[in-house]
């Protein structure tokens, strides 16, 4: 028995997602074998409900039909992220799987708030995950992370780099890491724009399966200059139910729709306040994300209840998603953390969004 004879049975096989093998998604991510017991770990996009059982029932299945003599197969599942596919992919940030800018065409809406517990639900779906403040003008992440030191300098050949500071399983670099906190941020554009390049040129960042970009308001300069760096894999449009927001994450949308950056999906905050026996009450208005969605046919990848532990979390440095024991604030963000790695796998294996597939005729 070889490790390529097992690997062939796996090329078998159609991830459930995705539909197509496990070997060709590269999600085949270890295989023990000792005697006539076999373990492996595969990668899958969706760890939820009956799938995984479902899975691994079809997997031992088909071990036992094509390799009867073995005798025990054990299947271990973990989080499978593919690649961006673009074959202009960006020489700035080489181990970097995908790129996500969490935007709006608004301030306030929770774009900070959102792009912060995402980054860290994400990580506890076991996967490497790093945070760019690309705020330049009003960062947030150092408050939100209750992070308070300057990043370490590391000489890379001739090149002086940043090591990102990392917490709650993220990667995160900010413009106020490096400044004095009373240090009025005077930037001109250009030096602002020079800063968020910077971030991704001379910052260690190492293999990342997501890096994710919390944007400033707007569709201004760092959009533009973010999205003439790097490729973007996507994204996240976020905004309120109330029509005076979603003017603006039009805005957004198009924006990013005219420089070809696809929008992952939208997602809808501060949706309704629930009351103490359950009810729902729509402050800002309801559905309006919904709406949008249907508008521009693109996902509603979740809607954020408004919650007061969310805002201390982020006043005090310890976001809702943090730590070991969560409490239910957490829940929707792990449940769009679940969504957005099931989305962008999907699309990265679109065959209509991929160039290099040559259909044999
Ligand atoms: N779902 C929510 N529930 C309660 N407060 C929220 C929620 N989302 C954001 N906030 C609060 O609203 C304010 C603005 O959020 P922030 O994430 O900084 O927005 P942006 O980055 O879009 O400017 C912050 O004080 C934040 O704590
Ligand atoms: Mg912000």
């Amino acid at each position: 028995m070889t490790e390529e004879k097992i690997k062939k049975v796996l090329s078998g096989i159609r991830e459930p997602v995705l539909n197509l093998d496990f070997v060709k998604l590269g999600f085949v991510k270890d295989i023990s074998l000792n005697g006539k017991n076999l373990k492996i770990t595969l990668g899958i996009s969706d760890r939820s409900g009956n799938i995984l059982n479902e899975t691994a029932a079809k997997v031992k299945e088909e071990f036992k039909r094509t390799l009867p003599e073995l005798d025990n197969v054990e299947i271990n599942f973990v989080t499978g992220v593919t690649e961006q596919i673009n074959e202009k992919k960006s020489s700035v940030l080489p181990g970097v799987k995908n790129t996500i800018a969490v935007a709006s065409g608004k301030g306030g809406v929770g774009k900070s708030t959102i792009a912060v517990n995402l980054a860290i639900a994400l990580a506890k779906e076991g996967v490497k995950v790093g945070l760019i403040d690309a705020d330049i003008y009003g960062p947030s992440i150092p408050i939100m992370f209750g992070v308070n030191e300057k990043p370490k300098v590391t000489q890379i050949g001739e090149k002086n780099k940043l090591v990102p500071i990392e917490k709650f399983g993220v990667k995160i670099m900010s413009i106020g890491f490096l400044m004095e906190e009373s240090t009025a941020v005077v930037w001109r554009g250009p030096m602002a724009s020079s800063a968020l390049k910077q971030f991704m040129s001379d910052v260690v960042w190492g293999e990342l399966d997501y890096l994710l970009f919390d944007m400033p308001p707007g569709t201004g300069d760092i959009q533009l200059t973010l999205s003439q760096t790097i490729p973007l894999t996507g994204a996240i449009i976020v905004t309120t139910p109330q029509e005076i927001s979603l003017a603006d994450a039009r805005k957004g949308h198009i924006m990013f729709q005219k420089v070809n950056v696809p929008t992952l999906g939208i997602i809808e905050n501060m949706s309704y306040y629930l009351n103490p026996d359950g009810s729902r009450e729509y402050i800002f208005g309801k559905e309006g994300g919904k709406k949008m969605c249907a508008e521009f046919n693109v996902k509603l990848l979740g809607e954020i209840p408004i919650n007061t532990k969310i805002r201390t979390g982020g006043d005090e440095g310890i976001p809702v998603t943090a730590g070991d024991t969560v409490g239910k604030e957490a829940e929707v963000f792990t449940e769009i953390s679940k969504e957005l790695i099931k989305e962008i796998n999907l699309m990265n294996t679109d065959i209509s969004n991929s160039s290099d597939i040559v259909i044999e005729i």
